[in-house]
C-alpha cells in the first residue's frame, strides 16, 4: 500500500546542542541535536537518518518538513533538519526498507485496540502483532472442546483490517495450561488433545498467521527437558513432533517456530535448544523458525554478545526471530543514565539482527511502559504517557547500523 502521508511540523523549535562529526543530526523519530559542529554539514542519508558529514555550510533551518510514504525508499523522501518528532515514524517500514520482514509488538484485548494511544502506534509502527495472552491454551480452550475466540478474534481482525501480520502465540506451553490438560496421563489421549487443539486454533486463523510459536519454553533452565505434562507423559521430545505436524496440517503456510527465553546466553540451555531443533528437523518435523524471546535487563551481560547467540541459532538452518524483546530497568527508579543505556542496548540488539541474515524480524513485548508485564520497570520504547523514549531512537539507530 503506497499511501502518501504528509507530515508537516511548522512550529519552530530552537536547538542549541551541536552534534559531533559523523553523529546523527536528523531523521524521522530522531530527537537529538540537529546542528553539526563547525566544518560539518547535516546531510540526509534517508528519511530516517541524517548525519553530520565533513565540509559544507551549516544550514540554519529550524522547522522540519518531512514527506514520506509508508514504504521509505520507494518514493522520494525529503527531510529538512528535523527539530521535532513527526507523528508516526514507521519502524516496520524502516526495517522492511533494509530487507527484514517486520517489526512487531505484543498487544491484546479490546481495551488496548480501542485505546487510540496504542492502536495509533500499532497502525503506524507495526508490521506484526503478537497476542500477549489471548491465544494461550488457558485463554482459548479453558475447557476441552470449548473455545473462547473473542479476544483473539479482535486481534486478528485488527491486524487484517490494518494490513498487519500476526505471530501466533502459543499452541503448546507448560504455563497458562488448563488443569484438564495437566490431568492427562495417557500418551494416546494427550496426542489427540494436542492435535485437536492445534487443528482448532491454527485452523481457525489459517492463512492469517505469519508465524506460530508452536511450542514455548520446553527447555529446562539448566538445559535438558522442562518438566511438564507433555514431557512426563511422552517421556521424550516427540510431543514436539506431534505439535509441529498438527500445526502444519492446520495452517500449511504459517512459519512454525520453537520459542524460548534465556537462549540469548551461551550455555547448556542454548545448546539443548539448538540440538532439539536439529533433531526435530532430522526427524522430519516441519520447523521453520526459532524464537529467542530476549527479556533482558538494562546492561545485561548477554547484550554485548547478542550477535553471537543469533549466529548460533542461525546455525540450526531456521529463520531466527526476536520474539519478545524488552529491556527492563533494575527497579522502578529511572535516570537519564538508565535511559541512555537502554537506548544503547536496544541499538546493540537490533543491530545484531540487522547483521544476521537469518534474523528476519523483531517483536517488542508491548507498546508502552504503561502496558508491560514488568510493571514499573520502563522496559519498552514508549513511556507511560506514550512519548517516545531514547530507546526508540536506539531501535532506529540499530536498524540503520
Ligand atoms: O485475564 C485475567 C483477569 O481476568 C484476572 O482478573 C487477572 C487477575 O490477576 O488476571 C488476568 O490474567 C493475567 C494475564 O496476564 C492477562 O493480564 C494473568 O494473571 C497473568 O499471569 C498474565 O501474565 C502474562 C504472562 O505471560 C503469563 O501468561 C503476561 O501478561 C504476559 O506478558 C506474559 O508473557 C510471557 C510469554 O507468553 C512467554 N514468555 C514470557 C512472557 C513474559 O512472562
Amino acid at each position: 500500500m503506497k499511501v502518501s502521508v504528509l507530515l508537516a511540523i511548522s512550529a519552530p523549535v530552537l536547538v542549541f546542542a551541536q552534534q559531533s562529526l559523523w553523529g546523527q543530526c536528523g531523521g524521522i523519530g530522531y530527537t537529538g541535536p540537529t546542528n553539526c559542529v563547525a566544518a560539518a554539514t547535516c546531510t540526509t542519508q534517508n528519511a530516517y537518518y541524517a548525519q553530520c558529514v565533513p565540509g559544507g555550510t551549516q544550514q540554519t533551518t529550524t522547522a522540519a518538513t518531512t514527506t514520506r510514504t509508508t514504504t521509505p525508499g520507494t518514493t522520494a523522501a525529503t527531510t529538512t533538519r528535523t527539530t521535532a518528532q513527526p507523528a508516526g515514524t514507521g519502524l516496520d517500514s524502516l526495517i522492511k526498507s533494509k530487507g527484514k520482514k517486520y517489526v512487531g509488538f505484543a498487544a491484546d484485548g479490546s481495551s488496548q485496540f480501542n485505546d487510540a494511544s496504542i492502536s495509533d502506534i500499532l497502525r503506524t509502527e507495526a508490521g506484526s502483532i503478537t497476542p500477549e495472552n489471548s491465544m494461550k491454551w488457558e485463554s482459548i480452550e479453558p475447557n476441552q472442546g470449548s473455545y473462547n475466540w473473542g479476544t483473539a478474534d479482535i486481534l486478528v481482525n485488527f491486524a487484517q483490517s490494518n494490513g498487519k501480520q500476526v505471530r501466533g502465540h502459543t499452541l503448546l506451553w507448560h504455563s497458562q495450561l488448563p488443569q484438564w490438560v495437566k490431568n492427562i496421563n495417557n500418551k494416546a489421549t494427550l496426542t489427540t488433545v494436542i492435535q485437536n487443539h492445534a487443528a482448532a486454533v491454527a485452523g481457525r486463523y489459517k492463512g492469517k498467521i505469519y508465524a506460530w510459536d508452536v511450542a514455548n519454553e520446553v527447555i529446562a533452565d539448566g538445559g535438558g527437558m522442562r518438566s511438564s505434562v507433555f514431557s512426563q507423559v511422552f517421556g521424550d521430545w516427540t510431543f514436539l513432533d506431534v505439535a509441529f505436524k498438527a500445526a502444519k496440517a492446520a495452517d500449511p503456510n504459517a512459519k512454525l517456530c520453537l520459542n524460548d527465553y534465556n537462549i540469548n546466553y551461551t550455555g547448556a540451555k542454548l545448546n539443548t535448544f539448538i540440538q532439539v531443533v536439529k533433531d526435530l528437523k532430522a526427524r522430519g518435523a516441519p520447523i521453520d523458525c526459532v524464537g529467542t524471546q530476549t527479556h533482558v535487563g538494562v546492561g545485561d551481560s548477554s547484550i554485548a554478545s547478542y550477535k553471537n547467540t543469533l549466529t548460533m541459532l542461525a546455525g540450526t538452518g531456521c529463520e531466527v526471530q526476536i520474539t519478545e524483546l524488552d529491556i527492563a530497568f533494575p527497579s522502578t527508579a529511572s535516570s537519564s543514565a538508565l535511559l541512555t543505556q537502554q537506548s544503547n542496548d536496544y541499538k546493540t540488539i537490533v543491530s545484531a539482527c540487522m547483521g544476521t541474515s537469518a534474523c528476519t524480524g523483531i517483536t517488542v513485548w508491548g507498546v508502552s511502559d504503561k502496558n508491560t508485564w514488568i510493571t514499573g520497570r520502563h522496559p519498552l520504547l514508549w513511556d507511560e504517557n506514550f512519548q517516545k523514549k531514547a530507546a526508540y531512537n536506539g531501535f532506529v539507530a540499530g536498524i540503520n547500523s
